[in-house]
C-alpha cells in the first residue's frame, strides 16, 4: 500500500451509511497509519456542498470515536466533496475523473494508482452509478487496481437479486466486487476457521453424532427508529437473518477449505460455504415463527399502518449432509427485545452415561456459545461436581472473555467490522466478502419463504416491546428438542 496512490470515492456521502459507517472506518484506518500517505478521498452526493461543508456534516461522527481532534481534522484534509445532479450523472463523474488524475500525477508517477469505490447507495441506484463510473473513472489494470464495495439490500428475493447482479457484472467482475457483510468481519465471526479447524476437540465433535442443535440468535433492544421506510420494505428475514445470521452459519458449518492461505483463499472459503449452502433446502413456512413488536406501525417512517411485516422470525434450517444431517440449525433475530446480543450456541447431545449414573439428578446438556457482541467471548456450559459435600452435578461456565484476555492489552488492536473489512479491500482479500453464487443460493433458500408470507399476508404474532419476543418462538424451538440452561 505504501508504494501506491489510494483514491477513494465514497458514492453517497451525506447519508447514514456514510456517516456512521464508512467515514469512520476511513478515519480509523488513516490513524492507525493503514492508509497510503498519498490518500485523498471523494464525497459524491447530490447536495450542494463545498468541501467545508462536508466535513461540517461529518465531523459529529468522527469526533465521536476514540481519536483526538487533531487527528480527525488531519484526516478532513483528505476529504474533498463533488456534487452530481444524480447517481449517473456522467459529467460529475467525468470532472471527478479528471481531479483523481491531478491528485494522482501530483504524486509520483512510478506508482500505482489505486482506485476504491464505496457505494454507500441504495440499490435502485447502483445501476447508473455502476454505468457513469464504468464509463468515466476505471482505468487500466496496469496503472493500479480499482474495486468496488456495495452494501445489501443486494435484491428482496432471487429475480430482483439476479436482475441487479447483471445490472453490475455487466460492468464489474467478481474481482472487481466487494459485497459487504459487516457480520463477517466481526471478531468471532472472523475466529471460526482457526477455532474449527486448528482445535482437534472442535473437529472432532462438530457433527451429527454429538451435536443436537445449532442456534444463532441476533437480538436488538431497539426498534426500527427512523428506519421504517427501508425495513418496512424487507421485513427481519430480509434485514438480518438471509444475510447476516446466515453467513455466519455457513463458517459454522461448513467443510474445511482446501487452503487459508495465499491468492486462493477467497475462493477457498466461499467454495465451502457455497457447498454448505447447496445441502440446504429451500424452508417451508411451518420451519418459522414470525413476530411484530407492538407499537411498531406507530414509527411515522412507516406509511403503511396495517403492515405484517415481520421484526422477528426463528427459521429452522436443514442441512442434508453426512455432517449435519438431522440437526436442526435456527436462526433467530429480533427488534425490540429484551437485550443487545448476537451469539452461535451449539447445544451437544446427553453424555451417555448421564442417563444411568445421574438419573434423577439435573443434568443438563453441555454448550458451547460464541458471543459475537456484546463483549465478545467463547464460553462452554459444562456440568461439574456441585463444590463441597455434595456430589450433584452442577452447570457452571469456562469461559474466555475477550475484554479480560486480550482487549485490555494495549497492543492488541480490536478493529471494528467496518474497519477490518474495508483495509481487506485495499489490500484485495476478498474473503469475507460475499461471491455472486453464494448470494444466488441464500436467495434460493429464502425465497420460497419469502413469497409465500408475502403472498398469503402471513400475521405476525404480536409481543411485548422490550419481551423475549412471541412465547411461541420458545415452544417452537423446544420442540426441536433445544434444552434451555439459560437466556439463549
Ligand atoms: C444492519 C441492519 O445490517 O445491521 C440493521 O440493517 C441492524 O437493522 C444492524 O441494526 C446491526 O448491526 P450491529 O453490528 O449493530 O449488530
Amino acid at each position: 500500500l505504501t508504494s501506491s496512490t489510494l483514491s477513494v470515492v465514497v458514492v453517497g456521502a451525506s447519508g447514514d451509511l456514510a456517516k456512521k459507517k464508512t467515514f469512520p472506518s476511513l478515519l480509523n484506518l488513516f490513524a492507525d497509519k493503514l492508509l497510503p500517505s498519498a490518500t485523498v478521498i471523494f464525497g459524491y452526493a447530490r447536495s450542494n456542498l463545498s468541501d467545508n461543508e462536508l466535513h461540517e456534516r461529518i465531523k459529529p461522527y468522527l469526533v465521536e470515536g476514540k481519536h483526538p481532534e487533531e487527528v480527525v481534522d488531519s484526516f478532513l484534509k483528505l476529504v474533498r466533496y463533488q456534487q452530481g445532479s444524480g447517481y449517473g450523472d456522467e459529467n460529475a463523474f467525468q470532472d471527478l475523473s479528471v481531479k483523481i488524475e491531478e491528485f494522482e500525477f501530483s504524486n509520483d508517477s512510478e506508482k500505482h494508482f489505486n482506485r476504491l469505490f464505496y457505494f454507500a447507495i441504495p440499490p435502485n441506484v447502483f445501476a447508473e452509478t455502476a454505468l457513469a463510473i464504468k464509463k468515466t473513472c476505471m482505468q487500466g489494470e496496469d496503472k493500479g487496481w480499482s474495486r468496488l464495495i456495495v452494501e445489501k439490500p443486494f435484491g428482496r428475493d432471487l429475480k430482483s437479486f439476479e436482475e441487479l447482479n447483471k445490472t453490475l457484472s455487466k460492468h464489474f467482475t467478481e474481482d472487481h466486487l466487494y459485497r459487504i457483510d459487516h457480520y463477517l468481519g466481526k471478531e468471532m465471526a472472523q475466529n471460526l476457521m482457526v477455532l474449527r479447524f486448528s482445535n482437534t476437540w472442535f473437529e472432532r465433535v462438530w457433527n451429527a453424532d454429538n451435536i443436537k442443535m445449532v442456534m444463532l440468535t441476533f437480538k436488538e433492544p431497539f426498534g426500527t427508529e427512523g428506519r421504517g421506510g427501508y425495513f418496512d420494505k424487507y421485513g427481519i428475514i430480509r434485514d438480518i437473518l438471509q444475510n447476516h445470521l446466515l453467513q455466519v452459519m455457513t463458517l459454522l458449518t461448513c467443510e474445511p477449505p482446501t487452503t487459508l492461505e495465499g491468492n486462493g483463499a477467497g475462493n477457498a472459503i466461499r467454495d465451502a460455504k457455497v457447498h454448505v449452502l447447496k445441502s440446504i433446502p429451500p424452508i417451508e413456512l411451518e420451519d418459522c415463527i414470525l413476530g411484530q413488536y407492538e407499537g411498531y406501525a406507530d414509527d411515522p417512517t412507516i406509511e403503511n399502518k396495517d403492515t405484517n411485516t415481520p421484526t422477528f422470525a426463528v427459521i429452522r434450517l436443514k442441512i442434508n449432509n453426512p455432517r449435519w444431517a438431522g440437526v436442526p440449525i435456527i436462526l433467530k433475530a429480533g427488534k425490540a427485545l429484551n437485550e443487545r446480543k448476537a451469539e452461535m450456541r451449539i447445544q451437544f447431545k446427553d453424555a451417555p452415561a448421564a442417563e444411568y449414573l445421574f438419573a434423577g439428578k439435573d443434568c443438563p446438556r453441555d454448550e458451547i456459545v460464541f458471543r459475537l457482541q456484546p463483549h465478545e467471548s467463547i464460553y462452554l456450559k459444562t456440568n461439574v461436581k456441585s463444590p463441597g459435600f455434595s456430589s450433584k452435578p452442577v452447570q457452571s461456565e469456562m469461559e474466555l472473555n475477550y475484554n479480560t484476555r486480550f482487549w485490555s492489552d494495549s497492543k492488541t488492536v480490536n478493529p471494528d467490522a467496518y474497519t477490518r473489512l474495508i483495509l481487506d479491500v485495499l489490500q484485495g482479500k476478498q474473503a469475507s466478502f460475499v461471491r455472486d453464487d453464494e448470494l444466488r443460493r441464500a436467495w434460493e433458500i429464502f425465497t420460497p419463504l419469502l413469497h409465500k408470507i408475502d403472498n398469503t399476508n402471513v400475521k405476525p404474532i404480536k409481543y411485548i416491546q422490550g419481551s423475549r419476543g412471541p412465547v411461541e418462538a420458545d415452544e417452537f424451538v423446544a420442540c426441536l428438542g433445544y434444552s434451555r440452561n439459560e437466556n439463549y
